[in-house]
């Protein structure tokens, strides 16, 4: 006889295990499978985000940040390093230590909301009157049986099909993580966001980046005007985009790699490198679910097909996260998790698609939640804008970080915040403000009428929201 729960859910990365704890808390038996292993083949939960996404790349982003600061931005302050030296096998240990850190932190959490976990690959294998069979191959084989599953698992890399990973020259994001000394010469195919956060942190650790990218715009999703203002401030660090190639035959010696490309006036480029991060994308996945065998429906991109509460087409069977549409982030994920479980228990549960929050953590961050300028003149909306720039700002300055702005977009009659487009320091934290306001449906009035602390970065958002209408005090 399987083990019965209330809800299985397949996969513990942000959406599965934060669906798995929001449905025991809700009271529901609950399991979640995972199938992640650390390298002692032990249990490690929190997906790719934890293991080889936001957590480890944001370590590296910060000690290669710190590493840059000591070799230039100190000098301004009248500091001196004399001595600088770089551990990159210490670098990558801590990294590993912080995963380490979250991976116990999400076993810790399922035991305290009773979350019954399971380290092994779950696969359907049929739907009967008490709900659905899992199978989970783990160490041993058992089955258990869900009245509710919820699939959670995820995705991982795209790769070129002429240029397979091996993750020793030819890197997914799993082996951009652990590259073990700065290549001299590192080529990137995918300007997106992986591409530009891991060129970021190999850039300032010394390496020669090189960005091939097949769009001939930069970051087309981004506000152009942002966008225009991250590419010269990447520039300038030396970060070498190059925008609408066509990448051709990619050959991998296994000591290193020869991408042939032409570039966007037609002219043909022979480039070595010492390895090459491939950053085109991401696929879903659903391979090994037996989704068939249940008949499983998934859409024509590969994904699991789901209405806008996340309800596959059979009943009582939903996923959420990377392995379906929308935006591949992590955030997105874990609000529909808990969306999720919470229509399980038969509440409301909600998630806000025009409210996700975009981060990309570069030096300076780019963030932005909303409609873009572009977006706005193509669905004929009448906007205003204002901008503010963190060089007319008091912290910024103290900070000696003043790159870049922020950008308010707002309804031209209602005065409605549309959009909030932001490059330059703490981005990510600035974001928040502009997210909550849009949830309340606040104008750029609000914003402008609101106590700001002086000195704070978040002046720069209440001056753009004052920039809408001509208003800017300090600029
Ligand atoms: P995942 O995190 O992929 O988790 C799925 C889990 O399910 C995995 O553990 C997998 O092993 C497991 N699994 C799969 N199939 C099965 C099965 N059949 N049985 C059992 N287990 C299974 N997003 C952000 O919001 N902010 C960031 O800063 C950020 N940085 C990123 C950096 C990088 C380099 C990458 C690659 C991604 C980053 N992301 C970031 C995206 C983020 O990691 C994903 O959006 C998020 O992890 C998706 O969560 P998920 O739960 O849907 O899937
Ligand atoms: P991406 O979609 O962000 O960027 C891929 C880029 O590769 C695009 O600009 C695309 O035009 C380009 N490209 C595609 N095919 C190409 C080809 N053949 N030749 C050259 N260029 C090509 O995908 P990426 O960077 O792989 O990241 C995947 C996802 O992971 C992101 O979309 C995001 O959802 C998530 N992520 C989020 C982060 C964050 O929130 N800070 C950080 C990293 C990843």
């Amino acid at each position: 006889m399987s083990k019965q729960f209330d809800v299985v859910v397949i996969g513990g990365g942000p959406g599965g295990y934060i669906a798995a704890i929001r449905a025991a808390q809700l009271g529901f038996s609950t399991a979640c499978i995972d199938a992640w292993s650390n390298d002692k083949g032990g249990p490690a939960p929190g997906g790719t985000c934890t293991n080889v996404g936001c957590i480890p790349s944001k370590a590296l982003l910060q000690s290669s940040e710190h590493f840059e600061h000591a070799g230039h931005a100190f000098a301004d302050h009248g500091i001196s390093v004399s001595g600088l030296g770089m551990d990159v096998a210490k670098m990558l240990g801590r990294k590993n230590t912080i995963v380490k850190q979250n991976n116990d932190g999400i076993l810790f959490l399922f035991k305290k909301n009773k979350v019954t976990f399971f380290h092994g690959h779950g696969s359907f294998v049929k739907a009967d009157a008490a709900g659905y069979e899992i199978k989970v191959a783990g160490k041993t084989e058992e089955s258990i049986t869900g009245k509710h599953i919820i699939v959670a698992t995820g995705s991982n890399a795209r790769a070129l099909p002429a240029a397979p990973f091996d993750e020793k020259t030819i890197l997914s994001n799993e082996g951009a993580l652990n590259i073990a000394e700065v290549p001299k010469k590192l080529g990137v195919i995918g300007a997106g966001v992986i591409g530009l956060e891991m060129g970021s942190v190999w850039r300032r650790l010394g390496a020669e980046v090189t960005v091939l990218e097949a769009l001939p715009a930069f970051l087309g999703a981004v506000d152009e005007q942002i966008a225009k203002e991250a590419k010269k401030l990447f520039d300038k660090q030396g970060l070498k985009i190059n925008l609408g190639v066509k990448i051709g035959e990619i050959v991998n010696s296994g000591k290193d790699v020869t991408v042939n490309y032409t570039d966007d006036k037609g002219a043909e480029h022979k480039a070595v490198f010492d390895k090459l991060i491939i950053s085109i994308g991401r696929t879903p996945n659903t391979n090994g679910l037996n989704a068939e065998g249940v008949g499983l429906v998934l859409d024509e991109r590969g994904f699991i097909a789901v209405d806008g509460d996340c309800k596959t087409n059979l009943p009582n069977v939903w996923a959420v996260g990377d392995v379906v549409r929308g935006p591949m982030l992590a955030h997105k994920a874990e609000e529909e998790g808990v969306a999720v479980a919470e229509r399980i228990a038969g509440q409301h549960g909600h998630v806000n698609f025009n409210t996700i929050p975009w981060v990309i953590y570069t030096s300076p961050e780019i963030a932005w939640v909303g409609r873009t300028e572009q977006q706005l003149k193509a669905d004929g909306v009448a906007y205003k804008a204002g901008t503010f720039p963190f060089m007319a700002n008091g912290r910024a300055r103290a900070l000696g970080d003043t790159s870049g702005m922020v950008k308010f977009l707002a309804d031209a009659t209602t005065d409605e915040i549309l959009g909030v487009h932001i490059v330059g320091p703490m981005a990510s934290e600035l974001i928040s403000e502009a997210v909550v306001a849009m949830e309340f449906r606040a104008s750029s009035e609000d914003i402008a009428r609101i106590c700001h602390a002086h000195p704070s970065l978040s002046e720069a958002t209440k001056e753009a929201a004052l920039a809408v209408d001509k208003r800017s005090l300090n600029f």
